[in-house]
C-alpha cells in the first residue's frame, strides 16, 4: 500500500466532512484515522435534536475504527470550516488519549487544506486518565469502604 501523507489524510477527512449530519449547528466536521497498517477510517459529526447526544467527528471515526477491529493508530486528521482548523474537544481528546495515545493530530480549515497544523495527542491532553487503578477493581464496596 502506498504511504499515506498528511495531505492524503486531510483530504480523506475533508471528504468525510461532506457526510456530516449537522442540521442544528451547521458546523460540519470530518475526521480520518490512519492505522499502523496504512488503512484510513473516517467519520463525521452526527447531531441530535437532544443536543447533548451529538457525537463529534473524531469519536465517530474512532468508534467506527474500533468496532471494525482496528486498534493501532498513527495519525488523525480533522477538518472543518474553522480558522486554523478545528481543535478536538475535551471528550474527543480523552478518547484519543485512551485509544490513539501515540497518534499525531493534523487539523486544517476546509478552505485551506494545505495549511495543516500538527499536534500530538499527548500535548492536547497531558497527564490523561487512561485506566482505573488496579487496586480499585474487584472489591466489594463494603470492603473498599473499610480500607479507605
Ligand atoms: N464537533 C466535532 O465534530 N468535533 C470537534 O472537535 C468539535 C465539535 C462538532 C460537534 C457538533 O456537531 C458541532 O461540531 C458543534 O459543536
Amino acid at each position: 500500500m502506498a504511504r499515506t501523507s498528511k495531505h492524503d489524510l486531510v483530504q480523506a477527512a475533508a471528504r468525510a466532512r461532506q457526510r456530516a449530519v449537522a442540521p442544528y449547528s451547521k458546523f460540519k466536521v470530518g475526521a480520518a484515522l490512519l492505522t499502523r497498517a496504512g488503512e484510513i477510517i473516517t467519520g463525521a459529526n452526527v447531531e441530535s435534536a437532544s443536543y447533548g447526544l451529538t457525537c463529534c467527528a473524531e469519536r465517530v471515526a474512532l468508534f467506527n475504527a474500533l468496532t471494525g477491529g482496528r486498534r493501532s493508530f498513527v495519525a488523525v486528521a480533522v477538518v472543518a470550516r474553522a480558522p486554523g482548523g478545528p481543535m478536538p474537544c475535551g471528550a474527543c481528546r480523552q478518547l484519543l488519549a485512551e485509544y490513539a495515545p501515540r497518534a499525531v493530530v493534523w487539523v486544517a480549515d476546509s478552505r485551506a487544506l494545505r495549511a495543516i497544523k500538527e499536534f500530538t495527542v499527548r500535548e492536547l491532553l497531558p497527564a490523561a486518565f487512561v485506566s482505573v487503578p488496579q487496586e480499585a477493581r474487584g472489591r466489594s464496596s463494603r470492603r473498599s469502604a473499610a480500607r479507605r
